[in-house]
């Protein structure tokens, strides 16, 4: 057992811990609850209130987190995960490696974005600990609750908790404010910007499990995957109490056919103020092993009691298996030789940037899954959770990846809160520190610091090695010395031999491999559009073909397989062109998740279906005569080609390798048989040269998807000529519409040059009245009485001072007098027809109170507050009277008269649209939380149209927050 004080018990005063006891035994009866705040929130992009943070003052903040003043009701509403850098424009002069979004350097004033949330605490969660979580921010952070600054976090790829129970207000409103700044870049591809994962309001009871405070893991008898498996829980309770307590932990494993199979307990006594780790063991015999082939789960339950009485209940999902790595028969799952069929992947997909539906990434994985993929690398950065879930249930190895090497404090806190998070999904075989630092990598300061995360690691989770994604050939210094396992980005090659031959005991995986670019459906490059002809090229030195990494890495199992660069496409590193194109072309798949023509290289020698492919298309009108190069993607013995029922030569397939021949184009019928060994057809495909597309299909993946505002129907736009077929170069513009039970967050096409929108958003406009002429009169405090007659519109000011803004002369110069300030502001119908008026105060020094046409907004207390208040429901046509009562205190005093108003304009919003690209387009529909139907319906000028429904079925949603 070890206890540790943790800094935030530290920081618990007594007082507060009187109370917490009082109330302990009013919440035993309730567990916790974890409830989504994903809906609702409200967003303003633009740094408008740079001087929000107060760092002299503790819970004063002004602006956007000052919950008394603030309003926000004209701010637009979002639903994270939400990344506001796809809904920016493309600019050329904007960053490559981002994707050309208007976002980051030299786009400070999108770069910056605020969110507001409320939510209220009933007075029966008094005595629980509140947590505030989220799960990512890109970038910085920082988060206020009720004014209090409560967390300032740096980084995007990591969550984040805060307990906040000290600041929370129960049986009133609460709210959050969280300031965003996507100013500076972390990586070198998109990263999108905002709250891009969920957020979460957490309830435990005084004593409960600490966060990420299970760790569930199983192990076997010399590691072979036999009889019983020996199952170690270590369960982190924490105790908010000042008072000791003795924590009793039951364990119950549940088999993935819902038995329970086991149960096991431990206790505690511990001190108050005080975190302890149970470690507790049991057995699970015959069990169900986990693989991406039969992804079998198990579920901890575990319950913590404190006198008899339940205090905090949680399940774990874990799985059971054994996972080496060998450095001579390279990985090795359940005792089996296993080859690593893997892809690099970023986290961004079309449509939706970087804020991914969950139901996305399942979407994602089984993708991935088609063309025999078994393995991710979340390159570069820790994923979501929800991914980590997906993989688990639907049998998808991971190697989970840090962002950045650095065994500093903040990087090894960054390090822990992955690990913790992470090491019970069994779909983690491996964790990689970082990725190709190759200023330091060969040095000791670099071995050093990998080490250190290493040996860390060690102590977090015994059951997984460590490996470096190293851009290093035949090279032994630095981190590769002492790395568990060599990551292998490219090289592959006598290298990798010499580098074995060396270094016998260490074992080996491609963690990065391939880098071959091509662009779906385009057969010759062209500069100009940024399109990359698709026959598996390798445009430069160090990059190769799929071909010639994978025939290396599959003639030497000790190399445990490897990683391509990359699965899907990613907005970002348009190598080898730079505008107009956008996205990368890696990707096995296209941005939409639409296969390229590697895919089916994949898939031919990844999985054991019979594949015959053949590219280019064969539409190439006025090209008659011109020689093509034809490739066979193919896993059988022998293909035969043929051109209009001519046959063009029947060739042998070499082991994971492709079949090629030069055709000159007739348009008319590619086709080509595959045999097996026996000589027998086994297989045959075709590419036609087709007619114009004169219709459209909506094929969405799934026809049934849950009620719970969150579920997505990922559909394919399709288009095909009179005759039926697929016409691989349509390009027609399709318009969307949707009702229903749902709403459509994002389109795309997979073309990496396509400036089109991937959302369309209310197109927000406002316009900026300034208030800059007042008139004011030292009057006898009115103060809070409202039908003072100098507040009402119909007030005759005209005999009052004159003050204009900018000319300093604002102030009423006596100490302790008041005075009162009015000026005019006319609306037209225009005006009110938007979604309000927002009106903005420069400062009244010292105290202000605020009216418009004769009704109080608000008041102020600090002579640097600048408030602002929706003054929407009491405007109306016409004139209408701003006035403040403005008292001084001391010193000079006044209004500051540089008043404004926003009026913002009736938001339009355009109707959903996007082009095809070679013959295909995606369109990603979210259910609402109203179960019955979705039915889309595509248009396009001169074609068939296309509806579809999709079903929504009632479902409970997840808890969440009103
Ligand atoms: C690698 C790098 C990746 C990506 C790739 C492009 O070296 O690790 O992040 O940039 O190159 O080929």
């Amino acid at each position: 057992m070890n206890m540790k004080l943790t800094p935030s018990l530290r920081a618990l005063r007594a007082g507060v811990c009187a109370v917490l006891f009082v109330t302990q035994l009013a919440v035993a009866q309730s567990p916790r609850e974890r409830l989504s705040l994903d809906a609702g929130w409200k967003f303003h992009l633009g740094d408008d209130w740079p001087k929000t943070l107060r760092l002299d003052k503790a819970g004063a903040n002004a602006g956007p987190a000052s919950e008394k003043t603030f309003s926000d009701a004209t701010w637009r509403t979002v639903n994270l995960p939400h990344d506001w850098a796809i809904e920016l424009p493309f600019d050329k002069n904007a960053d490559m490696n981002h994707g050309y979004r208007a976002v980051g350097p030299g786009f400070e004033t999108n770069s910056i974005a605020w969110y507001r949330r409320a939510f209220e605490l009933s007075k029966a969660d008094e005595g629980k600990r509140i947590y505030l979580a989220f799960d990512g921010v890109y970038r910085d952070a920082t988060v206020f609750v009720n004014g209090w600054i409560v967390r300032r976090h740096e980084g995007g790829y990591y969550p984040f908790r805060e307990d906040i129970t000290d600041v929370v207000k129960y049986g009133e409103r609460n709210v959050i404010a969280v300031k965003v700044d996507a100013t500076k870049f972390e990586g070198w591809f998109y990263e999108g910007a905002g709250i891009y994962r969920h957020a979460w309001l957490e309830k435990t009871a005084p004593v409960a499990i600490a966060p990420d405070g299970i760790f569930v893991y199983s192990q076997f008898k010399n590691n072979a995957p036999t009889g019983a498996a020996a199952i170690h829980v270590e369960a982190d309770v924490l105790n908010t109490l000042t008072h000791a307590v003795k924590a009793v932990v039951n364990c119950e494993i549940i088999s993935p056919d819902g038995k329970s199979v086991a149960k096991f307990k431990g206790s505690q006594q511990m001190g108050g103020e005080l975190q302890a780790t149970l470690k507790l063991q049991s057995k699970v015999s015959s069990p169900v092993l986990w693989s991406p082939e039969s992804p079998k789960l198990y579920k901890l339950v575990t319950t913590v009691s404190v006198d008899g009485k339940t205090v905090d209940q949680k399940e774990t999902v874990f799985g059971i298996r054994t996972a080496v790595f060998d450095p001579d028969k390279g990985f090795v799952l359940n005792g089996q030789p296993c080859t690593i069929y893997g892809v690099c992947n970023h986290q961004d997909h079309a449509g939706v940037g970087a804020a991914i539906p969950d139901a996305l990434q399942a979407f994602r994985i089984n993708q991935l899954k088609t063309f025999g993929c078994n393995g991710i690398r979340t390159s570069h950065n820790p994923p979501t959770a929800e991914l980590l879930d997906a993989a688990d249930r639907l049998g998808m190895m991971i190697m989970d990846e840090n962002r950045l090497l650095g065994s500093d404090s903040d990087n090894m806190r960054k390090w822990d809160v992955m690990i913790r998070r992470d090491r019970n999904h069994p779909s983690i075989i491996i964790w990689s520190v970082c990725n190709e630092e190759g200023s330091v990598e060969w040095n000791d300061q670099g071995r050093n610091t990998a080490r250190s995360m290493q040996n860390y690691v060690h102590r977090l989770d015994p059951t997984r090695p460590v490996t470096y994604p190293a851009p290093q050939g035949d090279t032994v210094g630095g981190i590769n010395s002492v790395i568990e396992v060599r990551g292998w980005n490219y090289h592959p090659g006598p290298d990798m031999d010499k580098y074995h031959a060396k270094h016998p005991q260490q074992a080996n995986v491609g963690t990065e491999q391939a880098s071959a670019t091509s662009t779906r459906g385009i057969y010759e490059s062209s500069r100009e559009t940024g399109h990359v002809a698709a026959y598996d090229a390798a445009p430069n030195q160090w990059v190769t073909s799929s071909e010639t990494w994978w025939s290396w890495f599959a003639d030497r199992p000790w190399l445990s397989g490897g990683f391509v660069w990359t699965g899907f496409d990613y907005r970002g590193e348009p190598s080898p062109f730079g505008w107009p194109c956008i996205n990368s072309h890696f990707g096995i798949l296209d941005t939409c998740g639409f296969p390229k023509d590697n895919f089916y290289y994949y898939k031919a020698w990844w999985t054991t279906n019979t594949v015959l492919h053949l590219l280019p298309h064969w539409n190439w009108p006025g090209r008659e005569g011109h020689e093509f190069r034809v490739d066979a993607m193919s896993n059988c013995k022998e293909v035969e080609l043929f051109l209009n029922g001519e046959s063009l030569g029947r060739k042998t397939m070499k082991r994971n390798s492709k079949l090629t021949w030069n055709v000159k184009y007739a348009p008319g019928t590619l086709s080509a048989k595959g045999f097996d060994a026996a000589g027998k057809v086994i297989a045959d495909t075709k590419v036609e040269t087709t007619g114009d597309a004169t219709r459209i299909e909506l094929t969405p993946d799934r026809k049934m998807i849950n009620a719970d505002g969150e579920d997505v129907a990922v559909f394919s736009v399709t288009a095909f000529d009179a005759q039926g077929r697929f016409v691989p170069v349509a390009q027609n513009k399709i318009n969307f519409a949707l009702e229903g039970a749902g709403k459509i967050i994002g389109v795309g096409n997979g073309d990496p040059s396509c400036h089109e929108p991937d959302t369309f958003v209310p197109s927000r406009s406002v316009r900026v009245v300034a208030l800059n002429e007042w008139r004011w009169k030292v009057l006898p405090f009115p103060g809070r009485d409202h039908s003072a007659p100098e507040y009402a519109l119909a007030f005759d000011d005209s005999s009052w001072n004159v003050v204009k803004a900018g000319n300093g002369e604002s102030t009423i110069k006596t100490e302790n007098t008041t005075a009162i300030y009015r000026a005019h502001l006319t609306l037209t119908e225009a005006d009110l027809s938007g979604p309000g008026v927002q009106i903005h105060f420069a400062g009244c020094d010292d105290e202000g109170w605020y009216f418009v046409n004769g009704q109080s907004l608000g008041e102020t207390h600090d002579w640097d507050a600048k408030p602002d208040f929706d003054i929407t429901k009491f405007l109306h046509l016409g004139d209408n009277v701003v006035a403040v009562c403005c008292r001084n205190g001391g010193g000079q005093g006044g209004l500051n008269p540089n008043v404004t108003a926003d009026i913002i304009a009736k938001p339009t919003i355009s109707p959903w649209s996007r082009s095809l690209f070679n013959g295909l387009a995606q369109i990603i529909v979210q259910s609402t939380k109203d179960a019955g139907e979705i039915k889309l319906t595509a248009t396009a000028d001169g074609l068939a149209p296309a509806t579809t429904t999709v079903k929504t079925q009632p479902c409970t949603p997840r808890p969440f927050v009103p």
